[in-house]
């Protein structure tokens, strides 16, 4: 079985190393993963009233997350918690009630930033809402890159180090998806 992964990147920039990270893990994950990056930077800021005729970007969104076997997190640190358009994307997939798209998807959350700890406040504050969402997460191995802007070159290629640490964190999480969602419910 290959396994559909919504890949959701919590930076929006161009140059960003976490949508470079993204992109590495999209091109080197195991056969058994399918992964593709979902655009979470034009859902509006979320507001229940939209939702009595939602606007066409939150319905795509919320099929695509539906449609996914599992999700794959990779995302900066903002002064210590999670960057708001995450944030958003993870509510506005969690409307309306009950009707969440999150629910029983297993999640990895790996954080990269330029600080020393590795985005490490951010990764455990996107945990207490999966929690909440009924999200299953990887507990290991954890991912927190720290001085990410020193893994990459100025040509954008990654050290070999962080992508071997890149490579086994994606076959892991391989596994672990595997483990969960290969027994029939
Ligand atoms: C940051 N940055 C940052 N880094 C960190 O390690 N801890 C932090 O709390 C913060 N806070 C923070 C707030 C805001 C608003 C910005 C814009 C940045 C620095 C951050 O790690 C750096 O900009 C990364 O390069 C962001 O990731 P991308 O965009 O390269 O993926």
């Amino acid at each position: 079985t290959t396994y559909k992964v919504s890949v959701l990147v919590g930076s929006l920039r161009k140059a960003s190393y976490n949508r470079k990270l993204a992109e590495l893990m999209v091109k080197i994950a195991p056969i058994t993963l399918s992964l593709e990056i979902i655009e979470i930077g034009d859902l509006p800021l979320y507001n229940e009233d939209l939702d009595e005729n939602p606007p066409t970007s939150y319905t795509s969104f919320r099929e695509k997350i539906r449609a996914s076997d599992a999700i794959l997190i990779v995302s900066p640190e903002y002064n210590r918690s999670v960057p708001a358009v995450l944030k958003n994307a993870l509510d506005v997939g969690s409307r309306p009630y009950g009707k969440s798209v999150w629910n029983e998807k297993p999640t990895a959350v790996i954080t990269a930033s330029t600080g020393s700890i590795g985005g490490f406040g951010a990764n455990h504050h996107i945990r207490q809402s999966l929690s909440f969402l009924n999200m299953p997460c990887m507990q290991q191995p954890e991912a927190y890159l720290g001085h990410i802007d020193d893994a990459f070159d100025n040509l954008g290629n990654l050290n070999e180090r962080t992508h071997t640490f890149v490579k086994n964190i994606i076959e892991a999480y391989d596994k672990w998806v595997r483990r969960l969602l290969d027994i029939p419910v």
